[in-house]
């Protein structure tokens, strides 16, 4: 199998060939039934009807995903309230965490409340699954020695900005994601080299992240021009993620001893930024400016400038400890 594979055609057919209890981890961003043109009709269903497709796809879902394997799906507040009945009590799956992940910008109502969020449901297929907390730990605010400085919990409300029309990134599709997103799920809930399957993969956010976090991704989509934007998409240079958690960016305050700050800054570089190679030179600078009284010149400043030039996924580039 190709580390990342681009399937055009329906999911719900294309996941009959998917063999049972197979795939390591789901995520997905189905349409959300709102009317958005992605080339034909399908975001337009009757009520029934999106039901229906909602249960089909989701039931195969299922039966793809290993005992040990856990499913993300994304979904808008019209319908999220039928697809947690599916997952739970019709497919019997385990309800783990319903995330929000929050906007900044968005349409504008007049009359009611301006949406700023969309919700991701997780669920597992059983009780014992795949869960790694240190990948998307974020860095404390203060350092402490009481801290764990490895980083807290990111928790479950998730702010990202939209990916913007003017972003290097921008894809033309109506709802691309923020890559982020995918990055803190993928690491969360799989290790390299498991198997990833985003059945509704768009512009392919979901198969970038896997290609640039070693794992097997499988994606499926109905419009053949956004497999072809998939495939140019996979094809780009890495410089880094889209997007990424401003908490990751932080430098924590009251590190005031410059041997522990060394140290830490060097972790901090490995364990939060190790996706976003393009925002190391910038948490530098962060970090001179606020403790630049403190050491005039912190030396990993002069060592990582040279090693900011990433075209590809090099992590060894990265200081070490
Ligand atoms: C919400 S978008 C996914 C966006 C994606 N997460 C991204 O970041 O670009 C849903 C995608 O599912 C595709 N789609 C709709 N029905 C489908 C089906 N039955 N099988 C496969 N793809 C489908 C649409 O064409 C659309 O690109």
């Amino acid at each position: 199998m190709d580390k990342i594979s681009i399937l055009h055609g329906d999911c719900l057919k294309l996941m009959n060939i998917i063999e049972p209890e197979s795939v390591d981890l789901i995520v997905t961003d189905p349409p959300y039934n709102l009317s958005k043109n992605y080339g034909n009709n399908g975001d337009n269903l009757n009520h029934n009807d999106y039901i229906d497709f909602s249960r089909r796809w989701l039931a195969e879902a299922k039966r793809v995903l290993k005992p040990t394997g856990t499913i993300y799906v994304f979904m808008g507040v019209r319908y999220i309230s039928y697809i947690y009945v599916m997952m739970e009590q019709e497919l019997g799956l385990h309800f783990n965490s319903w995330i929000t992940w929050t906007y900044t910008q968005g349409i504008g109502k007049t009359k009611g409340f301006s949406p700023r969020h969309d919700d991701i449901l997780m669920f597992t297929k059983n009780n014992r699954f795949k869960y790694n907390l240190d990948p998307i730990r974020v860095p404390q605010k203060y350092y402490r020695s009481v801290n764990n400085m490895r980083g807290a919990n990111p928790g479950n409300v998730w702010e990202f900005s939209h990916v913007h029309y003017c972003q290097a990134n921008r894809q033309n599709h109506p709802t691309q994601k923020p890559e982020a997103l995918f990055e803190r799920m993928i690491l969360a809930s799989s290790d390299e080299d498991d198997i990833v399957l985003d059945p509704f993969c768009g512009s392919g956010t979901s198969l970038r992240v896997c290609q640039q976090l070693n794992r097997r991704g499988i994606g499926m989509e109905i419009n053949e021009d956004y497999v072809a934007m998939t495939e140019a998409r996979i094809s780009q240079p890495f410089v880094g993620f889209d997007s990424i958690d401003e908490r990751m960016e932080r430098v924590p305050n009251d590190l005031n001893d410059e041997d522990i700050r060394r140290e830490y800054i060097n972790n901090h570089i490995r364990w939060f930024l190790k996706n976003h190679p393009d925002r190391i030179e910038k948490f530098l600078v962060a970090v001179n400016k606020k403790y630049s009284k403190k050491a005039a010149k912190p030396h990993f400043a002069d060592d990582l400038h040279g090693k900011l030039t990433h075209t590809s996924r090099n992590h060894e580039q990265l200081p070490r400890q």
